[in-house]
């Protein structure tokens, strides 16, 4: 009974702690491109961005990142024969990796609010594809354990997500492309009139 309410919880942390990674990097988007925003806009929007960003990753993301840890560490102390299983190696090492991924964000942040941040809106986009990955391979993991399927039903599931990701970066890239357009014309406007 144990393990199925630390199951229970172990599947809800994650669900908290993906919404805020996934909303996390959107707002560092949001903040890189406000650099973009004339005065005041841009001091107004870079606060804002900044407290909201401190705010779901303390609130949010990182105990979300907590209940998952502390309802796998009740897991596997309820059945510890479980980590004797070669997939719970596997995932464990991604899950180090989303680990890394997490403490990179905070870093992130912090960068952002010092103004030392070096990343542009169209990278922090990719970025933001990593968690999905992670995700993706660590539930597979996860129910599927020893006997992750190679048959084309899984092949096809992966290339429709790859299509996905790259399908949403063409998007972002076709949307900047556009408002810059729009923008150069708006300019041009003001020096024709004059
Ligand atoms: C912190 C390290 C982690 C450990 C030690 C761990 C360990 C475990 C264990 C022992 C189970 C029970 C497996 C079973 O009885 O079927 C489980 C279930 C599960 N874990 Fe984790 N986990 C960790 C992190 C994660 C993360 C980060 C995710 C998602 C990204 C995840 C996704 C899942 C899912 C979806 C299940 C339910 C699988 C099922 O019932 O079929 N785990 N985990």
């Amino acid at each position: 009974m144990a393990y199925s309410w630390f199951k229970a919880f172990h599947i809800i942390g994650i669900v908290v702690w993906f919404a805020g990674l996934f909303y996390l990097v959107r707002l560092f988007i949001y903040h890189v491109e406000a650099e973009q925003e004339p005065e005041p806009a841009r001091t107004i929007l870079k606060k804002q961005y900044q407290i909201m960003e401190l705010r779901l990753y303390r609130i949010i993301t990182t105990p979300g990142m907590l209940v998952t840890v502390a309802m796998a560490i009740g897991l596997v102390s309820t059945e510890p024969e479980v980590l004797k299983q070669g997939w719970l190696h596997f995932k464990l090492l991604f899950v180090a990796i989303l680990l890394a991924y997490h403490h990179y964000c905070g870093r992130l942040m912090k960068k952002l609010a010092n103004n030392e941040c070096r990343w542009t809106g169209q990278q922090l986009r990719a970025l933001n594809e990593a968690p999905t990955v992670m995700l993706v391979v660590i539930v597979l993991l996860a129910v599927f354990k020893n006997n992750l399927p190679t048959d084309i039903t899984a092949w096809g599931i992966l290339g429709l997500i790859i299509f996905m990701a790259v399908t949403i970066q063409l998007y972002a890239k076709k949307r900047k492309r556009d408002k810059e357009q729009l923008m150069a014309q708006i300019n041009q406007v003001p020096q024709e009139q004059s």
